[in-house]
């Protein structure tokens, strides 16, 4: 993957970036564009939570990179009134850690676990009666003399973020009272993001330039943000009063992202499928060893726009390349 791929697609987000992220999050619920189904279900629980005076229910918020789980996060805790924690699966080594934060928790407090799928099995299993219950058990000492101690905790909330709702355990998975999905946004959603942060960062937008940023994002707010900055950055250089069509089209030559918004990595993904396969069916292992990249980045990060937008196919027998991603890579070889 080039640098400048990784900047405007890799689902990682270096420090200096996550403040500018932080700038540009939408901070209350009626800030939050688009995910229609989503926000209509928050909205209804968070007014049920407030009307009872108690926790809001355990959420488990699902979808590719950069839709927005975490900022929703946020947004809940702003509407409830609530302190939010924050921790990420993986940071999360042992038992103790987590029964450390838990006990910490002020009634309804929010903790939001991200990465959740990447949380050590180990460890899950102190969340079964917490989230349940609202209890911990801890066992104290080892072998023969070993007790087990009971630890009540306030009602609090968990919001657990996945990328990966898949690899959560059944017990775990079940104990969320609310499972919701991101999909991908809709360009005129993308268009009022792209619109609202542009006031923010103090530039100007031409119709078309909106137009065009807007289809090249792949669905995806992050995208977004990432790309108005680079062109920003361009329409500067051109010495120009607001951001025109020929700024966005000089960096997405430069970004290489063709007027689909695929990027060098989704065509070289079609483009393995079609010169080494046959077309496919070719197993994702197999696949990714030859692109020398890892299952997860392919699966999480390219995979499911390029199956959303109808290039690729997935089946039983491995992934295919449609009659659309064929005639995409045809015409840009032509
Ligand atoms: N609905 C929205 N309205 C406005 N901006 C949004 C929305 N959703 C996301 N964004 C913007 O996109 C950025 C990325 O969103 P966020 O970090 O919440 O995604 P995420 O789903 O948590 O990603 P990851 O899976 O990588 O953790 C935010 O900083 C925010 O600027
Ligand atoms: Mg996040």
């Amino acid at each position: 993957m080039n640098t400048e791929e990784a900047r405007l697609l890799s689902p990682q987000v270096n420090s200096l970036e996550s403040k500018s992220e932080q700038s540009l999050r939408p901070k209350k619920l009626s800030e939050f564009i688009g995910q229609k189904p989503v926000v209509s279900n928050i909205e209804v629980m968070i007014h049920s939570a407030l009307k009872r005076s108690s926790a809001l229910d355990h959420v488990l918020l699902s979808g590719p990179p950069g839709l927005g789980k975490t900022s929703l996060a946020y947004v809940i805790a702003h509407n409830l009134g609530s302190n939010i924690h924050c921790i990420s699966g993986p940071a999360l080594e042992k038992k103790g850690d987590l029964a450390a934060l838990l006990t910490n928790l002020s009634a309804r407090d929010i903790l939001f676990i991200d990465e959740i799928h990447r949380m050590p099995i180990a460890i899950e299993e102190i969340l079964y009666s917490a989230m349940e219950d609202y209890r911990i058990d801890i066992v104290i000492g080892q072998g023969a003399s070993s007790r087990t101690m009971s630890i009540n905790l306030e009602p609090f909330t968990l919001i657990a973020a996945t990328t990966r709702p898949g690899m959560l355990s059944n017990p775990l998975r079940d104990r969320f009272i609310a499972h919701l999905h991101f999909d991908f946004y809709e360009e005129r959603d993308l268009k009022i993001i792209l619109k609202h942060n542009a006031i923010k960062v103090g530039i100007a937008l031409d119709d078309d330039a909106l137009d065009m940023m807007a289809k090249c994002s792949r669905g995806t707010p992050r995208i977004a943000n990432r790309l108005l900055r680079r062109v920003r950055d361009f329409s500067i250089y051109n010495d120009r009063n607001a951001i025109c069509l020929e700024d966005v089209n000089e960096t997405l030559l430069m970004l290489q992202i063709d007027q689909a918004g695929l990027d060098r990595m989704d065509r070289k993904i079609l483009n393995v499928i079609l010169d080494y396969y046959g077309g496919g069916p070719v197993g994702i292992e197999a696949l990714c060893a030859t692109l020398s990249e890892d299952r997860e980045t392919i699966e999480d990060v390219y995979e499911p726009y390029l199956l959303k937008e109808g290039y690729l196919i997935r089946t039983p027998r491995g992934r295919e390349c449609s009659t659309r991603g064929r005639e995409h890579i045809l015409r840009l070889q032509n």
